[in-house]
């Protein structure tokens, strides 16, 4: 059967493999189809519209909950590089990116988490698991690195949501016990924090979307 992706795919030239589907916006591509295959596929999908796209992104971060259970499904490359691409498009302070991250895919490592982290024991099902690591060296305005990175964990957990997967952020720093020893089983310089873990899989629970809309907390113009 085709699916959405492939059908994308015939549908605009410009995207070069199903596999860059992740990452295409329709809006801003090039309509000619392929043939008249292409033509018939580029109706059923037209381009989406800005007020399309921004629904999109409302209902991504609206429908975000913490994903705990996951099928043995893979995750594959394009759809890390997607969620490692969100990241690294976070805002930081005056943009100075003070981030790394490491892709851990190897069984043995995410089994071991846990024995370092003792609320992630979620990551034993998890195919993959991102950790977002700070390096204040590469700091040019002193003490933001922690919300630069708080940015770059919560960019990925929004993307992970609009690829139609699943994701938690586990806290490592400021925890010193955490910091350390996930240091140490990765082999990350003494320099370079450990900030979050984020394991990643197909959802194998579903969440209502969280209503946390608080009037009383919004002040207007001054606090009362
Ligand atoms: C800084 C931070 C640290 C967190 N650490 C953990 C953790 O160690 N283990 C865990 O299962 N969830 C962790 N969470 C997820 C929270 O428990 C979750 O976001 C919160 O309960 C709200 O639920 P929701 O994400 O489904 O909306 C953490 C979240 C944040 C922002």
């Amino acid at each position: 059967m085709l699916d959405r992706n492939r059908a994308l795919y015939y549908a605009y030239p410009c995207v070069n493999s199903p596999s860059e589907i992740a990452g295409f916006n329709p809006r801003a591509a090039d309509p000619a189809p392929h043939g008249a295959a292409g033509a018939i596929l580029a109706g059923l999908f037209p381009p989406l519209t800005l007020q399309e796209d921004i629904m999109e992104a409302m209902e991504s971060i609206l429908s975000r909950r913490s994903i705990r259970k996951y099928t043995g499904d893979a995750v594959p490359e394009d759809v890390v590089e997607q969620v490692l691409k969100a990241a690294m498009s976070a805002p930081s302070a005056g943009n100075q990116q003070p981030w790394h991250f490491v892709v851990m895919r190897e069984r043995a490592i995410l089994d071991r988490i846990p024995g370092v982290h003792p609320h992630s024991l979620m990551i034993r099902e998890a195919p993959v698991a991102v950790l977002v690591c700070a390096d204040p060296t590469l700091e040019t305005h002193k003490g933001y690195w922690v919300q630069d990175c708080a940015a770059a964990t919560e960019n990925m957990l929004i993307a992970v949501q609009a690829l139609g997967y699943g994701a938690v952020w586990l806290g490592v720093y400021p925890r010193e016990e955490r910091v350390t020893g996930i240091r140490a089983l990765l082999g990350i310089p003494e320099h370079v924090i450990p900030f979050a873990l984020v394991p990643i899989g197909r959802p194998a629970e579903q969440k209502p979307a969280s209503q946390r809309y608080t009037r009383e907390k919004v002040h207007v113009g001054r606090w009362q």
